[in-house]
């Protein structure tokens, strides 16, 4: 099972920070996700719409500038930008980027290729996953080698389509809407399946045994070891 560090380590340091990767991958992390917004048009690592709860910031982050967003922290740490990260991580371990806030898709298309090409990352060590399956639709229609992954949070009536549709690598799937049929017909269709947000030892195992290939987890050194425990 691979386990992807959620937000980075971020049940050990503020989420989507710097901090946060360098502790997942200080604990091994085979796998990052995280959460990008497009700000004045760079992409921001950051989860919410909005800045207030999670930063010392307020308002919609895609309305801020450049400039303010430089001095708002999140748990004292900065909102790093995309290629911050990739370059911190450094081709280290794969990274799942999900396009979370709005016009998303024109900055990615641009930092793509200079990732592989200036950063040294593999197409296979990114994946660019999205509750919005039309960006999805125009990354691959725009590179036809990423991979990329639809979020769900819900059963659909067509099952696993939407992958096929996409011609998607990974399928991720919500914790609480987990379906035995949906999983089945997704391994019918080529496609892994990677379920969000999985910090306890019994679901883990329970997802084990349904032949989910992934976790994001908040803790994956906690994740690792129940899945050790649970091969023992
Ligand atoms: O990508 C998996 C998971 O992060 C999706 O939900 O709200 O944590 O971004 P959320
Ligand atoms: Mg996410």
């Amino acid at each position: 099972m691979l386990i992807f560090a959620h937000r980075g380590a971020s049940g050990y340091a503020p989420e989507n920070t710097l901090a946060a990767m360098e502790k997942a991958l200080a604990l091994g992390a085979e796998a990052i996700e995280l959460d990008v917004h497009n700000v004045a048009g760079e992409l921001m690592v950051f989860h919410d719409r909005r800045l207030e709860g999670k930063s010392s910031g307020k308002g919609l982050i895609h309305l801020t500038s450049r400039a303010e967003l430089a001095g708002i922290r999140v748990g004292g740490e900065p909102i790093p930008s995309l290629w911050q990260v990739l370059e911190f991580v450094g081709g280290r371990c794969i990274i799942n980027i999900e396009l979370k806030g709005i016009d998303t898709v024109t900055p990615f298309l641009a930092l793509y290729p200079k990732a592989l090409t200036e950063l040294g990352y593999r197409s296979e060590q990114l994946l660019i996953s999205s509750f919005n399956h039309p960006y999805l639709q125009q990354v691959k229609q725009a590179l036809p080698h990423a991979r990329v992954a639809p979020l769900l949070a819900g059963i659909p009536l067509d099952k696993a389509n939407i992958a096929s549709q996409l011609n998607a690598f990974s399928l991720h799937l919500d914790i609480a809407f987990i379906d035995r049929a949906l999983i089945e017909d997704a391994h019918a269709r080529g496609v892994r399946v990677y379920v969000y947000t999985v910090d306890d030892g019994d679901d883990i195992r329970a997802l084990q045994q349904l032949g989910v290939d992934g976790i994001f987890s908040n803790y994956p050194d906690r994740a690792a070891e129940a899945l050790a425990e649970s091969r023992a």
